[in-house]
Protein backbone atom coordinates (compact mmCIF):
# COMPACT_ATOMS: atom_id res chain seq x y z
CA UNK A 1 0.00 0.00 0.00
CA UNK A 2 2.14 3.13 -0.81
CA UNK A 3 -0.66 5.44 0.78
CA UNK A 4 1.36 4.38 4.46
CA UNK A 5 3.44 6.22 6.10
CA UNK A 6 6.81 3.87 6.48
CA UNK A 7 7.85 4.46 9.96
CA UNK A 8 11.40 3.71 11.48
CA UNK A 9 11.34 1.97 14.92
CA UNK A 10 14.40 3.02 16.62
CA UNK A 11 12.51 5.07 19.36
CA UNK A 12 8.47 4.94 19.99
CA UNK A 13 7.29 7.00 17.07
CA UNK A 14 4.56 9.52 17.75
CA UNK A 15 1.86 8.46 15.22
CA UNK A 16 -1.00 11.28 16.09
CA UNK A 17 -3.12 12.40 18.86
CA UNK A 18 -6.96 13.54 19.44
CA UNK A 19 -7.42 16.66 21.42
CA UNK A 20 -9.99 16.26 24.37
CA UNK A 21 -13.49 17.51 23.99
CA UNK A 22 -14.99 20.22 25.69
CA UNK A 23 -17.55 18.69 28.11
CA UNK A 24 -19.44 22.26 28.04
CA UNK A 25 -20.43 22.11 24.62
CA UNK A 26 -23.91 21.85 24.31
CA UNK A 27 -24.81 18.57 22.78
CA UNK A 28 -28.20 17.45 21.47
CA UNK A 29 -27.37 14.42 19.66
CA UNK A 30 -24.80 11.36 19.30
CA UNK A 31 -23.41 8.38 17.04
CA UNK A 32 -26.19 5.98 17.96
CA UNK A 33 -25.02 3.04 20.01
CA UNK A 34 -26.80 -0.06 19.47
CA UNK A 35 -28.87 -1.87 22.72
CA UNK A 36 -26.16 -4.78 23.47
CA UNK A 37 -27.47 -8.39 22.55
CA UNK A 38 -25.95 -11.15 24.78
CA UNK A 39 -23.56 -13.72 22.23
CA UNK A 40 -22.73 -16.33 25.46
CA UNK A 41 -21.85 -16.48 28.75
CA UNK A 42 -19.43 -18.54 30.69
CA UNK A 43 -18.13 -18.44 34.26
CA UNK A 44 -14.63 -18.39 36.44
CA UNK A 45 -13.98 -21.29 38.64
CA UNK A 46 -12.04 -20.53 42.04
CA UNK A 47 -8.99 -21.77 40.28
CA UNK A 48 -10.02 -18.85 37.58
CA UNK A 49 -10.07 -21.38 35.11
CA UNK A 50 -12.95 -20.43 31.99
CA UNK A 51 -15.58 -23.00 31.51
CA UNK A 52 -18.77 -22.14 29.02
CA UNK A 53 -21.27 -22.80 31.96
CA UNK A 54 -22.97 -20.41 33.93
CA UNK A 55 -22.10 -22.27 37.39
CA UNK A 56 -20.63 -18.76 38.59
CA UNK A 57 -24.12 -17.58 38.17
CA UNK A 58 -26.12 -15.66 41.00
CA UNK A 59 -29.51 -14.71 41.65
CA UNK A 60 -30.46 -11.06 43.26
CA UNK A 61 -31.94 -11.43 46.95
CA UNK A 62 -32.30 -8.52 49.07
CA UNK A 63 -29.83 -8.09 51.45
CA UNK A 64 -30.29 -8.02 55.45
CA UNK A 65 -30.64 -4.32 56.77
CA UNK A 66 -27.82 -3.17 58.86
CA UNK A 67 -25.31 -5.68 57.19
CA UNK A 68 -22.06 -6.04 58.37
CA UNK A 69 -19.32 -5.50 55.55
CA UNK A 70 -16.61 -6.37 57.32
CA UNK A 71 -18.03 -10.01 57.80
CA UNK A 72 -15.82 -12.37 56.99
CA UNK A 73 -12.83 -10.50 55.69
CA UNK A 74 -9.83 -12.22 57.02
CA UNK A 75 -11.64 -15.14 54.77
CA UNK A 76 -11.98 -13.44 51.77
CA UNK A 77 -9.42 -15.32 48.46
CA UNK A 78 -8.46 -12.59 46.80
CA UNK A 79 -7.24 -12.76 43.10
CA UNK A 80 -3.93 -10.90 42.31
CA UNK A 81 -4.19 -8.49 40.30
CA UNK A 82 -2.59 -9.46 36.59
CA UNK A 83 -2.30 -7.69 33.54
CA UNK A 84 -5.78 -7.65 31.77
CA UNK A 85 -4.74 -10.25 29.06
CA UNK A 86 -7.11 -10.37 26.35
CA UNK A 87 -7.24 -14.29 26.04
CA UNK A 88 -9.86 -15.32 27.89
CA UNK A 89 -12.67 -12.77 25.58
CA UNK A 90 -10.55 -14.39 22.61
CA UNK A 91 -11.67 -18.36 23.75
CA UNK A 92 -15.38 -16.73 23.87
CA UNK A 93 -15.22 -15.45 20.68
CA UNK A 94 -13.54 -18.02 18.95
CA UNK A 95 -16.55 -20.72 20.61
CA UNK A 96 -18.76 -18.20 19.44
CA UNK A 97 -17.67 -18.06 16.01
CA UNK A 98 -17.28 -22.15 15.69
CA UNK A 99 -21.37 -22.29 17.29
CA UNK A 100 -22.21 -20.25 13.80
CA UNK A 101 -20.18 -22.40 11.90
CA UNK A 102 -22.29 -25.40 13.36
CA UNK A 103 -25.53 -23.43 12.94
CA UNK A 104 -24.23 -23.01 9.12
CA UNK A 105 -23.41 -19.37 9.30
CA UNK A 106 -20.24 -18.38 7.92
CA UNK A 107 -18.15 -17.58 11.22
CA UNK A 108 -14.81 -16.29 9.89
CA UNK A 109 -17.21 -13.59 7.91
CA UNK A 110 -18.78 -12.58 10.66
CA UNK A 111 -15.84 -12.26 12.55
CA UNK A 112 -14.18 -10.22 10.27
CA UNK A 113 -17.35 -7.80 10.23
CA UNK A 114 -16.01 -6.91 13.98
CA UNK A 115 -14.40 -3.12 14.64
CA UNK A 116 -13.84 -3.89 18.00
CA UNK A 117 -13.03 -6.53 20.62
CA UNK A 118 -12.53 -5.50 24.30
CA UNK A 119 -13.25 -5.90 27.72
CA UNK A 120 -16.00 -3.91 29.22
CA UNK A 121 -13.44 -2.07 31.45
CA UNK A 122 -11.46 -0.65 28.83
CA UNK A 123 -14.36 0.59 26.90
CA UNK A 124 -16.15 2.49 29.69
CA UNK A 125 -12.39 4.33 30.31
CA UNK A 126 -12.99 5.27 26.99
CA UNK A 127 -16.13 6.56 26.87
CA UNK A 128 -15.96 8.22 30.54
CA UNK A 129 -12.50 9.89 28.95
CA UNK A 130 -13.92 13.67 28.65
CA UNK A 131 -14.90 13.73 32.17
CA UNK A 132 -12.08 11.74 33.63
CA UNK A 133 -10.01 14.56 35.35
CA UNK A 134 -7.55 12.36 37.66
CA UNK A 135 -6.16 8.80 35.93
CA UNK A 136 -4.15 8.99 32.88
CA UNK A 137 -4.63 5.48 30.97
CA UNK A 138 -2.70 3.30 28.54
CA UNK A 139 -3.86 0.99 26.02
CA UNK A 140 -2.06 -1.40 23.54
CA UNK A 141 -3.60 -1.49 20.34
CA UNK A 142 -4.02 -4.22 17.50
CA UNK A 143 -5.26 -4.46 14.27
CA UNK A 144 -6.24 -7.77 12.11
CA UNK A 145 -8.22 -8.32 9.39
CA UNK A 146 -10.37 -5.52 9.84
CA UNK A 147 -10.13 -5.83 13.83
CA UNK A 148 -9.06 -3.60 16.34
CA UNK A 149 -8.19 -5.52 20.04
CA UNK A 150 -7.23 -3.53 22.54
CA UNK A 151 -5.72 -4.67 25.70
CA UNK A 152 -5.23 -1.94 29.12
CA UNK A 153 -0.97 -1.59 29.43
CA UNK A 154 -0.55 -1.71 32.94
CA UNK A 155 3.46 -0.88 33.57
CA UNK A 156 5.28 -3.02 35.91
CA UNK A 157 5.25 -0.02 39.03
CA UNK A 158 1.49 0.03 38.63
CA UNK A 159 0.76 -3.52 38.29
CA UNK A 160 2.85 -3.51 42.09
CA UNK A 161 1.27 -0.96 43.30
CA UNK A 162 -1.88 -2.26 42.52
CA UNK A 163 -1.53 -6.03 44.18
CA UNK A 164 0.19 -3.91 47.56
CA UNK A 165 -2.91 -2.02 48.62
CA UNK A 166 -3.46 -0.08 51.87
CA UNK A 167 -4.75 -2.49 54.69
CA UNK A 168 -7.46 0.78 54.79
CA UNK A 169 -8.06 1.03 50.99
CA UNK A 170 -7.97 -2.67 50.87
CA UNK A 171 -10.79 -3.04 53.31
CA UNK A 172 -13.01 -0.61 51.82
CA UNK A 173 -12.47 -2.45 48.58
CA UNK A 174 -13.92 -5.73 50.29
CA UNK A 175 -16.92 -4.07 51.58
CA UNK A 176 -18.53 -3.90 47.69
CA UNK A 177 -17.78 -7.63 47.84
CA UNK A 178 -19.46 -8.01 50.96
CA UNK A 179 -22.52 -6.48 49.58
CA UNK A 180 -22.31 -8.97 46.62
CA UNK A 181 -22.62 -11.66 49.39
CA UNK A 182 -25.75 -10.60 50.87
CA UNK A 183 -27.19 -9.25 47.68
CA UNK A 184 -27.36 -12.76 45.80
CA UNK A 185 -27.47 -16.39 46.27
CA UNK A 186 -26.23 -19.45 44.28
CA UNK A 187 -29.98 -20.75 43.80
CA UNK A 188 -33.33 -18.88 42.44
CA UNK A 189 -34.82 -18.79 46.45
CA UNK A 190 -32.73 -19.40 49.00
CA UNK A 191 -31.26 -17.34 52.20
CA UNK A 192 -29.10 -18.25 54.76
CA UNK A 193 -29.82 -17.46 58.19
CA UNK A 194 -28.07 -13.58 58.13
CA UNK A 195 -28.31 -13.22 55.08
CA UNK A 196 -24.70 -13.92 54.02
CA UNK A 197 -24.32 -15.56 50.20
CA UNK A 198 -21.05 -17.11 51.24
CA UNK A 199 -17.24 -16.45 51.62
CA UNK A 200 -15.86 -14.00 48.87
CA UNK A 201 -13.78 -15.82 46.42
CA UNK A 202 -12.94 -13.33 44.02
CA UNK A 203 -11.48 -15.73 41.51
CA UNK A 204 -15.17 -17.07 40.37
CA UNK A 205 -16.89 -14.95 38.37
CA UNK A 206 -19.80 -15.76 36.07
CA UNK A 207 -19.48 -13.22 32.45
CA UNK A 208 -21.54 -11.75 29.54
CA UNK A 209 -20.39 -11.08 26.25
CA UNK A 210 -22.48 -9.01 24.27
CA UNK A 211 -22.22 -7.51 20.65
CA UNK A 212 -23.22 -3.98 20.34
CA UNK A 213 -22.98 -1.17 17.42
CA UNK A 214 -21.69 2.17 17.59
CA UNK A 215 -22.54 4.10 14.84
CA UNK A 216 -21.51 1.76 11.77
CA UNK A 217 -18.58 0.06 14.15
CA UNK A 218 -19.48 -3.24 15.61
CA UNK A 219 -18.32 -4.16 19.05
CA UNK A 220 -18.01 -7.28 20.96
CA UNK A 221 -17.67 -6.34 24.75
CA UNK A 222 -17.02 -9.30 27.70
CA UNK A 223 -17.37 -8.50 31.06
CA UNK A 224 -18.63 -9.64 34.78
CA UNK A 225 -22.43 -9.50 35.56
CA UNK A 226 -23.05 -9.56 39.53
CA UNK A 227 -26.19 -11.26 39.40
CA UNK A 228 -29.77 -11.83 37.67
CA UNK A 229 -32.94 -10.81 39.13
CA UNK A 230 -35.84 -13.71 38.95
CA UNK A 231 -34.73 -16.55 36.07
CA UNK A 232 -32.10 -16.34 33.80
CA UNK A 233 -33.00 -16.47 30.19
CA UNK A 234 -30.08 -15.70 27.90
CA UNK A 235 -31.05 -12.08 27.62
CA UNK A 236 -29.42 -9.38 28.96
CA UNK A 237 -33.10 -7.72 30.77
CA UNK A 238 -32.87 -9.28 34.07
CA UNK A 239 -29.25 -8.76 34.81
CA UNK A 240 -28.12 -6.38 37.78
CA UNK A 241 -25.22 -4.62 38.74
CA UNK A 242 -24.10 -4.09 42.39
CA UNK A 243 -22.42 -1.16 43.50
CA UNK A 244 -21.59 0.25 47.34
CA UNK A 245 -21.54 3.76 47.91
CA UNK A 246 -20.77 5.99 51.28
CA UNK A 247 -24.23 7.40 52.48
CA UNK A 248 -25.09 10.57 50.99
CA UNK A 249 -25.17 13.11 54.22
CA UNK A 250 -25.49 16.62 52.15
CA UNK A 251 -24.67 18.51 48.82
CA UNK A 252 -20.98 18.04 48.77
CA UNK A 253 -21.67 14.07 49.31
CA UNK A 254 -24.42 13.72 46.55
CA UNK A 255 -22.92 15.93 43.92
CA UNK A 256 -19.85 12.93 44.48
CA UNK A 257 -21.96 10.24 44.11
CA UNK A 258 -23.55 11.79 41.01
CA UNK A 259 -20.52 12.15 39.46
CA UNK A 260 -19.34 8.45 39.93
CA UNK A 261 -23.04 7.81 38.33
CA UNK A 262 -21.32 8.17 35.00
CA UNK A 263 -18.95 4.99 35.65
CA UNK A 264 -21.97 3.00 36.77
CA UNK A 265 -23.79 3.76 33.67
CA UNK A 266 -21.31 2.72 31.03
CA UNK A 267 -20.07 -0.13 33.06
CA UNK A 268 -23.98 -1.17 33.23
CA UNK A 269 -24.74 0.67 29.87
CA UNK A 270 -21.91 -1.39 27.74
CA UNK A 271 -23.50 -5.14 28.87
CA UNK A 272 -26.87 -4.20 28.62
CA UNK A 273 -27.46 -4.28 32.17
CA UNK A 274 -30.57 -2.23 33.01
CA UNK A 275 -30.65 -2.06 36.70
CA UNK A 276 -27.94 -0.83 39.24
CA UNK A 277 -28.94 -1.73 43.13
CA UNK A 278 -26.65 0.95 45.44
CA UNK A 279 -26.19 0.06 49.18
CA UNK A 280 -25.27 3.22 50.94
CA UNK A 281 -22.87 2.37 54.03
CA UNK A 282 -20.94 3.97 56.61
CA UNK A 283 -17.53 4.58 56.22
CA UNK A 284 -17.15 1.59 58.81
CA UNK A 285 -18.43 -0.85 56.86
CA UNK A 286 -22.39 -0.88 58.11
CA UNK A 287 -24.60 -1.34 55.30
CA UNK A 288 -27.73 1.48 55.67
CA UNK A 289 -30.33 1.76 52.83
CA UNK A 290 -30.48 0.32 49.55
CA UNK A 291 -31.44 1.79 46.12
CA UNK A 292 -32.54 0.86 43.09
CA UNK A 293 -31.47 2.88 39.86
CA UNK A 294 -32.68 2.40 35.97
CA UNK A 295 -29.57 2.54 33.99
CA UNK A 296 -31.20 4.24 31.18
CA UNK A 297 -32.79 6.73 33.74
CA UNK A 298 -29.15 8.10 34.87
CA UNK A 299 -28.33 10.67 32.59
CA UNK A 300 -31.68 12.66 33.58
CA UNK A 301 -31.05 12.26 37.10
CA UNK A 302 -27.89 13.99 36.76
CA UNK A 303 -28.91 16.17 33.88
CA UNK A 304 -29.47 19.39 35.57
CA UNK A 305 -26.95 19.35 38.13
CA UNK A 306 -23.94 20.73 39.31
CA UNK A 307 -20.92 18.52 37.36
CA UNK A 308 -23.58 16.83 34.85
CA UNK A 309 -22.40 14.05 32.63
CA UNK A 310 -23.88 14.15 29.46
CA UNK A 311 -23.75 10.61 28.21
CA UNK A 312 -24.01 11.93 24.59
CA UNK A 313 -20.47 13.92 24.71
CA UNK A 314 -18.87 10.09 25.89
CA UNK A 315 -20.69 8.30 22.54
CA UNK A 316 -19.50 11.38 20.34
CA UNK A 317 -16.21 11.19 22.19
CA UNK A 318 -15.86 7.75 21.72
CA UNK A 319 -16.68 7.53 18.05
CA UNK A 320 -13.81 10.22 17.33
CA UNK A 321 -11.49 7.73 19.37
CA UNK A 322 -12.42 4.96 17.25
CA UNK A 323 -11.99 7.03 13.70
CA UNK A 324 -8.86 8.10 15.01
CA UNK A 325 -7.12 4.58 15.58
CA UNK A 326 -8.47 3.54 12.50
CA UNK A 327 -7.11 5.87 10.47
CA UNK A 328 -4.03 5.45 12.42
CA UNK A 329 -3.46 1.47 12.11
CA UNK A 330 -5.19 1.86 8.27
CA UNK A 331 -2.23 5.15 7.67
CA UNK A 332 1.44 3.89 9.27
CA UNK A 333 3.35 0.40 9.21
CA UNK A 334 6.75 -0.19 10.41
CA UNK A 335 9.45 -0.82 7.76
CA UNK A 336 11.95 -2.57 9.87
CA UNK A 337 10.85 -5.45 11.87
CA UNK A 338 9.00 -8.35 11.16
CA UNK A 339 6.48 -8.26 14.50
CA UNK A 340 2.91 -7.78 14.18
CA UNK A 341 2.50 -3.61 14.53
CA UNK A 342 1.38 -2.89 18.36
CA UNK A 343 0.25 0.67 18.93
CA UNK A 344 0.83 2.14 22.24
CA UNK A 345 -1.90 4.56 22.91
CA UNK A 346 -2.01 7.05 26.29
CA UNK A 347 -4.63 9.00 27.21
CA UNK A 348 -4.01 11.99 29.67
CA UNK A 349 -6.97 13.75 31.65
CA UNK A 350 -7.97 17.05 30.27
CA UNK A 351 -5.48 16.53 26.95
CA UNK A 352 -6.49 14.32 25.27
CA UNK A 353 -4.82 10.81 23.29
CA UNK A 354 -1.30 10.33 21.82
CA UNK A 355 -0.58 7.14 20.07
CA UNK A 356 2.52 5.68 19.43
CA UNK A 357 3.73 2.54 17.37
CA UNK A 358 6.04 0.34 19.94
CA UNK A 359 9.67 -0.70 18.81
CA UNK A 360 10.59 -4.21 18.69
CA UNK A 361 11.45 -3.82 22.36
CA UNK A 362 8.00 -2.46 22.90
CA UNK A 363 6.69 -5.25 21.28
CA UNK A 364 8.75 -8.06 23.13
CA UNK A 365 7.81 -6.65 26.54
CA UNK A 366 3.93 -6.69 25.57
CA UNK A 367 5.02 -10.49 24.31
CA UNK A 368 6.62 -10.97 27.62
CA UNK A 369 8.17 -14.32 26.71
CA UNK A 370 4.89 -16.02 26.05
CA UNK A 371 3.15 -17.86 23.20
CA UNK A 372 2.00 -14.68 21.97
CA UNK A 373 2.05 -12.30 18.22
CA UNK A 374 1.87 -8.46 19.86
CA UNK A 375 -0.66 -9.29 23.22
CA UNK A 376 -2.75 -11.55 21.14
CA UNK A 377 -2.24 -15.02 21.94
CA UNK A 378 -0.01 -17.00 19.04
CA UNK A 379 -3.73 -19.71 18.73
CA UNK A 380 -6.19 -17.26 18.36
CA UNK A 381 -3.66 -15.14 16.07
CA UNK A 382 -3.37 -17.98 13.71
CA UNK A 383 -7.14 -18.54 13.96
CA UNK A 384 -8.05 -15.38 12.22
CA UNK A 385 -4.95 -15.64 10.05
CA UNK A 386 -5.48 -18.41 8.19
P1 LIG B 1 -17.98 -1.33 44.74
O1 LIG B 1 -18.01 -0.82 43.34
O2 LIG B 1 -19.31 -1.64 45.29
O3 LIG B 1 -17.16 -0.48 45.65
P2 LIG B 1 -17.94 -4.12 40.42
O4 LIG B 1 -18.74 -3.05 41.10
O5 LIG B 1 -17.31 -3.68 39.17
O6 LIG B 1 -18.81 -5.33 40.27
O7 LIG B 1 -16.74 -4.52 41.37
C1 LIG B 1 -16.98 -5.07 42.63
C2 LIG B 1 -16.03 -4.49 43.65
O8 LIG B 1 -14.68 -4.65 43.22
C3 LIG B 1 -16.19 -2.99 43.85
O9 LIG B 1 -17.22 -2.75 44.72
C4 LIG B 1 -14.84 -2.60 44.39
O10 LIG B 1 -14.75 -2.86 45.75
C5 LIG B 1 -13.91 -3.53 43.66
N1 LIG B 1 -13.38 -2.86 42.48
C6 LIG B 1 -13.80 -2.96 41.21
N2 LIG B 1 -13.09 -2.21 40.38
C7 LIG B 1 -12.18 -1.58 41.13
C8 LIG B 1 -11.14 -0.66 40.88
N3 LIG B 1 -10.87 -0.20 39.64
N4 LIG B 1 -10.39 -0.23 41.91
C9 LIG B 1 -10.64 -0.67 43.15
N5 LIG B 1 -11.61 -1.54 43.46
C10 LIG B 1 -12.37 -1.99 42.48
MG1 LIG C 1 -18.87 -7.01 39.40
MG1 LIG D 1 -20.59 -4.51 41.05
Amino acid sequence: DTKRTKIRLEEPTDVGQLSYPSPSEPIKTSVPFQQPSSLLTFSYTPKHELVFNDSALRYYVQPPQGADLNYGYDRWIRRPDERGRIDNLLHAVSKARSRMDANGHDGKAWLSSIGIISWRGVITKIFTAPYEERDAWELNVMFRNGTLYFEEHLSEDRLVEKNNIPPRQRIQMYYGYAFESYCTSDSQNSTTPNGWGGDVDTNVQWCSVVKTKLGDTRIIIGGEVDCVRGKFTSKTDNFVELKTSLTIRGPLDEARFEKKLLKFYFQSFLLGVPEIVVGFRTPKGQLSTVQTFKTMELPRLVRDKEGAWNPLVCLNWGKDFIDFLISIVTSHTPCETDDEPVWRVKFAPRSGVTATLLTKEGIDEVVNGEDRVGFLPKWYFDEVTE
